[in-house]
């Protein structure tokens, strides 16, 4: 009889990919079954995040819903991973015994070797360790789902913003080999994955070497993957605006598989919040940023992320972002209430401002993103756009949908067997969520042959 797993996943993508490459790992090592049903798993996983406030009450509350179940089946196993892991390590199990093993961020590839060490010696087992260079090494083939992946390029953060605990929980950035990227991408693409999102902290502090020891950086790879057959678009996430080059502005102009979307943090728009934020650049630096990549690329979309209610942050602070939104023309936002994090240094500063005021300048800030984000959908209608066919519609049957470049799910008449192909519709409709589109032209960008 097979063995089944269940895993949590709190956070962003990146933990999304972790949990993802754990169940592939365990599949291969233990031969377990990843299922949706926590109360008939033989293994249960929590992948934890702490990027934001009531991670440990989180993690907990989790692990005290689980907890009868370990009473009446003491061979079932509990394990806990992830930035709270990390931070906590084995004082998790002074407050949950019966917790049988805990890895870091960097140790998922040790999962096994934890659960048959567990087993054997009957006691609880602790790696949190952040041995980055071989976790790459260690995982076995991707199993695809779907003609989109992320394929992970770097681990860490090395840029210690005042308020994040990203660079304690998950280590100094690190660059993945570049053959070990390409091979995975490659064997992607012959499975049927037709999208990548090249994923890290700060992708484009990416930094390695060739086989002929030349230096590779973020926008040599891009050039790299866009030339693997197969693969018809390519998105990243997340880039940090410090080491955003001009060869990496200029690629967006120059390689046709680059979606012409990019997600560039701002977090603020006030100069004495982002010193205070230590983001180590200023807003005129942003705003040139994204004029150079427009020069290049004239109809990219942009997205950010914002931290509302950092401590110090006044009204004219507040001002400062949200002029920099109608300036930018974002569209869409990731919009957080500032969570203090313990042991980062913002964690000392003084914050005068009420809860009450931070959450109506959030709902402000999202209503400004929201507002332009359906003035560009608007203007989509009436113009082709390349979706990649990702599914049939839920709620109508002979409908199949798909995403553009910019992000939007698009609904439109078509067989399911266009899905993992690339088809040009004509927008008709932009609704609030979705949009409406008649198919133009079918083909697949890339084998001419399917
Ligand atoms: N590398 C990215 C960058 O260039 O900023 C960000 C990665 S971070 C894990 C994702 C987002 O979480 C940040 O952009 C920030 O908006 C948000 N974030 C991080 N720490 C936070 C905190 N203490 N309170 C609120 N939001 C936070
Ligand atoms: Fe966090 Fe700043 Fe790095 S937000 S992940 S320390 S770039």
């Amino acid at each position: 009889m097979d063995k089944k797993l269940y895993i949590k996943t709190f956070g962003c993508q990146m933990n999304e990919y972790d949990s993802t490459r754990l169940a592939e790992s365990l599949a291969d090592s233990h031969g377990y079954r990843a299922i949706d049903n926590p109360e008939q798993a033989d293994l249960l996983l929590v992948n934890t995040c702490s990027v934001r406030e009531k991670a440990q009450e989180k993690l907990f509350s989790q692990l005290g819903r689980w907890r009868p179940w370990k009473d009446h089946n003491p061979d079932l196993l509990i394990g806990v991973g992830g930035c709270v892991a990390s931070q906590e390590g084995d004082a998790i199990l002074s407050k949950a015994p019966y917790v049988d093993f805990i890895f870091g961020p960097q140790t998922y590839h040790r999962v096994s070797e934890l659960i048959d060490q567990t087993v054997s010696t009957r006691s609880a087992q602790v790696d949190v360790s952040f041995p980055e260079i071989e976790k790459f090494d260690c995982l076995p083939r991707r199993r695809v789902d779907g003609p989109r992946a992320f394929v992970s390029i770097m681990e860490g953060c090395s840029k210690y913003c005042s308020f994040c605990v990203v660079p304690y929980t998950r280590g100094e950035e690190y660059s993945r080999p570049l053959d070990s990227v390409i091979t995975e991408i490659f064997e992607l693409a012959e499975q049927g994955v037709r999208e990548v999102t090249l994923l890290g902290q700060n992708v484009n502090a990416y930094c390695t070497t060739n086989h002929r020891g030349q230096a590779v950086d973020f926008a040599t790879l891009l050039r790299y993957v866009s030339e693997i057959e197969g693969i018809g678009r390519i998105r990243y996430t997340t880039s940090h605006p410090l080491e955003f080059t001009d060869e990496l502005a200029r690629a967006h102009g120059e390689l046709p598989k680059l979606a012409r979307h990019l997600h560039l943090p701002v977090q603020s728009g006030s100069d004495r919040i982002l010193a205070r934020m230590k983001r180590r650049y200023t807003r005129n630096k942003y705003l040139q940023i994204i004029k150079n990549v427009r020069s290049y690329c004239p109809k990219i979309s942009i997205s950010s992320d914002f931290i509302v209610g950092f401590p110090g942050e006044t009204a004219d602070d507040f001002k400062q972002t949200m002029d920099l939104i109608d300036e930018v023309g974002f569209d869409h936002s990731f919009s957080f209430l500032y969570s203090k994090r313990p042991g980062t240094p913002a964690a000392e500063l003084v914050d005068e401002t009420s809860e009450e005021i931070k959450k109506e300048r959030l709902h402000e800030l999202q209503a400004r993103v929201n507002s332009l984000a359906s003035a560009i959908s608007d203007s989509m209608v009436n113009t082709v756009q390349s979706v990649l066919v990702d599914g049939v519609s839920r709620r109508r049957s002979r409908q199949i949908c798909g995403r553009t470049e910019n992000n939007r799910v698009v609904n439109f008449d078509g067989p399911s067997s266009w899905q993992g192909q690339f088809v040009d519709v004509m927008i008709t409709q932009a609704m609030p969520n979705s949009l409406r589109g008649v198919t133009v032209d079918h083909h697949n960008q890339v084998f001419a042959s399917n």
